[in-house]
């Protein structure tokens, strides 16, 4: 049995990716399957805690079944934005490992789109006009629902030209303005050796504060520890 360091404690999970409709049987999407979110609900519960998991499109079989966890499905980035916002009112911490689109459809078409054709064969397409999507824990974090309410933001990041996957995660940690950032260094196995998944947790001045490697499980305890640690103590 896992310690009990979130008995009596909220917390609220996204998990998964959104979907963002082009008519009513399209949609802009990612790949993100949903299990690093489930595994944090999921060891979240283990420790004690109330967990709302606002689930966007995690792929079949990856939803856990608990009498802890109460699963809210989503499928959209305003949608998620309604669900954490609306179960973050009463949470003592907020776990955002959602893939959000950064960018949503202007207008979703009310019917499916055609393909238009002229004498010569068919039409050019439409292009697609994009439009900004809410940054949901860049707002959880100005907005705080609660006082000490922990916000907790993920970002697989990648070297480049203009640095290391740390630095532009450090970067990130200072702009987003969460308590925590799990910055997840996606190709690179440095030091980590080959891990299913490795994790540097950052505060919110961008300085390392765990390491976390091994499963979503082992990451997502890890994250949980230092969420504990920075949760105001349990009103009674
Ligand atoms: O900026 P980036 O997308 O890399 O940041 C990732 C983190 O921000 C994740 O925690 C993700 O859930 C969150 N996010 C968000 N709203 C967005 C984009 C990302 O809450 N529109």
């Amino acid at each position: 049995v896992a310690e009990q360091d979130l008995a009596g404690r909220h917390v609220v999970v996204s998990a998964g990716g959104t979907r963002e409709p082009l008519d009513p049987v399209r949609f802009l999407g990612n790949r993100s399957s949903g299990r690093q979110g489930v595994a944090l609900a999921e060891a979240a519960a283990a420790r004690g805690a109330q967990v709302s998991l606002v689930a966007a499109n995690v792929s079949d079989g990856v939803l856990p079944v608990h009498p802890q966890i109460t699963v809210v499905p989503v499928e959209t980035a305003l949608e998620l934005r309604d669900a954490v916002r609306g179960a973050a009112r009463d949470a003592d911490a907020v776990v955002m490992a959602a893939a959000v689109a950064d960018f949503r459809p202007v207008e979703a078409a009310g019917a499916k789109i055609k393909k238009r054709h002229t004498d010569t064969g068919p039409a050019e397409p439409e292009p697609i006009r994009l439009t900004t999507n809410p940054d949901i824990l860049a707002e959880l974090a100005t907005d705080r629902p609660r006082p000490g309410q922990v916000v907790v933001g993920f970002a697989a990041e990648t070297g480049d030209g203009d640095g290391d996957a740390l630095t532009h995660g450090r970067a990130k940690a200072r702009r987003k303005g969460a308590d925590l950032l799990a910055v997840n260094e996606v190709g690179d196995s440095r030091g980590f050796g080959d891990v299913p998944n490795a994790v540097t947790v950052l505060d919110g001045a961008g300085e390392a504060v765990a390491q976390a490697a091994g499963t979503k499980a082992e990451v997502a305890d890890a994250l949980w520890t230092q969420v504990a640690r920075r949760l105001p103590p349990a009103s009674t």
